[in-house]
């Protein structure tokens, strides 16, 4: 029989914060069930979203990974991880490169959100790289981790139109919009376990009896 217990989610953030504060209001909403937020971690104190998740009565540890080499911090998030029998980790504007290894261990259980329809403009400035290709669709996409830069399998995409007046702050406003639906959607679509991955396409359990090589 499949464990009903909620899976437990870990959000890792750098920044601002507000797709950790999506996902944790759609749980609390309601409108994402099956899962709890068992820790949000910070590589950065002191970012904005450590204080806003915090006012929500979530767990919020930081683990300054500057200064410290790469092995020795993700070993401390990963002992941090198991403390808090973490099931899947979501990355949301998590700032650092993580390692082979990390991602390995993490494999098909680790997601990240990115502010462009990939595989267009991966890397920094997504959105600026969307102005400057002059793409009429803009977008986000939710994707498993591997050990590319943004290149896993994609579990959804959500799109919005560029405007002629845009600029790059008002289209990443639009985007961020959009990146507040797709997390919560992605998680709900992942923890269900409902799905299979053909080579690099992410299907609904079932709906591939053939599939295309
Ligand atoms: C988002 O645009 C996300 O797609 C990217 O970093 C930004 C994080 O924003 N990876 P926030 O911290 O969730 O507000």
């Amino acid at each position: 029989m499949q464990d009903q217990s909620p899976k437990r989610i870990a959000i890792l953030i750098s920044g601002r914060g507000s797709n950790c504060m999506a996902i944790i209001r759609a749980i609390r909403d309601g409108k994402l069930t099956g899962c709890e937020v068992a820790v949000v971690v910070s590589n950065i104190p002191g970012a904005a979203g450590i204080e806003a998740a915090r006012a929500l009565g979530v767990n919020v540890v930081t683990l300054e990974g500057r200064g410290r080499p790469q092995a020795e911090h993700e070993a401390a998030v990963n002992a941090l991880l198991r403390k808090f029998r973490v099931d899947l980790v979501c990355l949301a504007g998590y700032m650092r490169i993580l390692s082979a290894n990390f991602v390995r261990e993490w494999q098909d259980r680790m997601l990240n959100i990115h502010p462009s329809l990939l595989p267009s403009f991966p890397g920094l400035h997504a959105q600026r790289q969307a102005l400057e290709q002059g793409v009429t669709l803009a977008g986000c996409t939710v994707h498993f981790v591997d050990e590319s830069v943004d290149g896993g399998v994609i579990i959804l995409q959500r799109a919005t139109e560029v405007l002629p007046e845009d600029t790059e702050a008002t289209l990443s406003e639009r985007i961020l919009e959009q990146e507040h639906l797709a997390y919560a959607e992605a998680i709900r679509r992942v923890i269900s376990g409902n799905y299979e991955v053909h080579g690099r396409r992410y299907l609904p359990r079932g709906s591939a009896e053939s599939p295309t090589q």
